[in-house]
């Protein structure tokens, strides 16, 4: 259920203080993906929301949230399209930059990734200030993708960006 898939991510986070930089409390989900049976359970209520009918591939960004996105592709039979850093990819690719705190970051998806009208899950480990998210909506988008959801397994809700998201929908296995 819900509430118990949110209290094994609870269960399996680490805080990590000043990471990666001074002032920075990075939310360290490594526990989780490395306990078998709590990562088959995280996937199995990732796939059970959303319906394994409701998608037809699954988008993961990097680095996490490609472990993320394999486990829900092979639970489910569906294929992954990985969302890269800049530079990373072979072929042509779309390019989205974001502001951070420090800089700019740029990601990346092939221009061939989708077949038009493809419903496209899309995951990640962490929302924090929902940049990466909202240029990997949009990299979906100008790929031909249709976004048929967007989940991750821990929200930082002060950072507000489910706000920034909107309308688009924000699912998240644990909200803290
Ligand atoms: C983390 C996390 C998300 C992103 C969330 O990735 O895995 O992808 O930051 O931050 P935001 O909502 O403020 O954009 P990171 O940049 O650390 O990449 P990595 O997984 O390759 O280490």
């Amino acid at each position: 259920s819900g509430p118990q898939v949110a209290r094994l991510v609870a269960s399996r986070v680490l805080d990590v203080p000043d990471f990666p930089r001074p002032g920075v409390l990075f939310k360290d989900l490594m526990p989780l993906f490395a306990d078998g049976a709590v990562f088959r359970e995280v996937i199995d209520g990732i796939v059970a929301y959303h319906g394994r009918e409701s998608f037809d591939v699954v988008v993961g960004i990097e680095a996490r949230g490609f472990v993320v996105a394999a486990a829900i592709a092979y639970a489910t039979g569906v294929g992954v399209v990985p969302v890269r850093k800049a530079g990373k990819l072979p072929r042509p690719a779309y390019s989205a930059s974001y502001a951070l705190e420090y800089g700019e970051a740029t990601l990346e998806v092939h221009e061939d990734a989708f077949t038009a009208g493809h419903r496209v899950l899309v995951v990640d480990d962490v929302l924090a200030t929902g940049g990466t998210a909202e240029a990997t909506l949009g990299l979906v988008e100008r790929a031909g993708g249709t976004v048929a959801g967007f989940t991750v397994l821990l929200e930082l809700a002060f950072l507000g960006a489910r706000e920034r998201l909107a309308p688009r929908p924000v699912h998240a296995l644990l909200t803290v």
